[in-house]
């Protein structure tokens, strides 16, 4: 009985050797699909009180919007979504969006990840992947 104590421990650290040692996704870090949704409801509201943004909102489905956003960050962050919308400059043709507005955004998403409590380095690994949008959506 008591040699079955070591042994159990020797098949424990066996197992532990085995098991893959990855890197969480950025998807894992947003906190998944729950993460995600929490963070795009709360860029909703941060664009709500953004007179930068507002406006631009006004006729918007916002149910619509919720949806197709949420499948973008998730794809993006490599999570298990399948973004189904038109590209990024078809979406935003004739919004007359400029780099303030666009800036505006992503300050408002800061405020929305904050507000979800991701950490400053999982922020920067997302706004880094939305970066190279910014040519297709500003001045289209
Ligand atoms: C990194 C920056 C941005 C990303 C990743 C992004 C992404 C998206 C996505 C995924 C949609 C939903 C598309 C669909 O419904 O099919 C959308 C819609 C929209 N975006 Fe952006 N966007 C960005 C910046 C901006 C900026 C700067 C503005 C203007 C202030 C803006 C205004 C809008 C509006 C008004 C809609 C709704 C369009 C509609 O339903 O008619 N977006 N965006």
């Amino acid at each position: 009985m008591r040699r079955l104590a070591p042994l159990a421990a020797l098949a424990l650290l066996a197992a532990c050797a085995g098991a893959p040692n990855r890197e969480p996704t950025l998807y894992e870090q947003l906190g998944g699909r729950d993460g995600i949704a929490a963070i795009t409801d709360h860029l909703l509201d941060a664009f709500a009180r953004d007179p930068r943004v507002a406006p631009t909102f006004d006729h918007v489905d916002i149910r619509r919007f919720r949806r197709y956003f949420a499948d973008y960050l998730c794809q993006t962050a490599d999570g298990p979504c399948r973004y189904t919308g038109d590209p990024m400059s078809e979406v935003h043709r004739g919004m007359h969006i400029d780099e303030a507005m666009f800036n505006a955004v992503v300050q408002d998403l800061i405020i929305a990840m904050d507000r979800e409590h991701v950490p400053v380095r999982v922020q920067n690994r997302l706004l880094a992947r939305l970066a190279p949008q910014r040519k297709d959506i500003i001045y289209h």
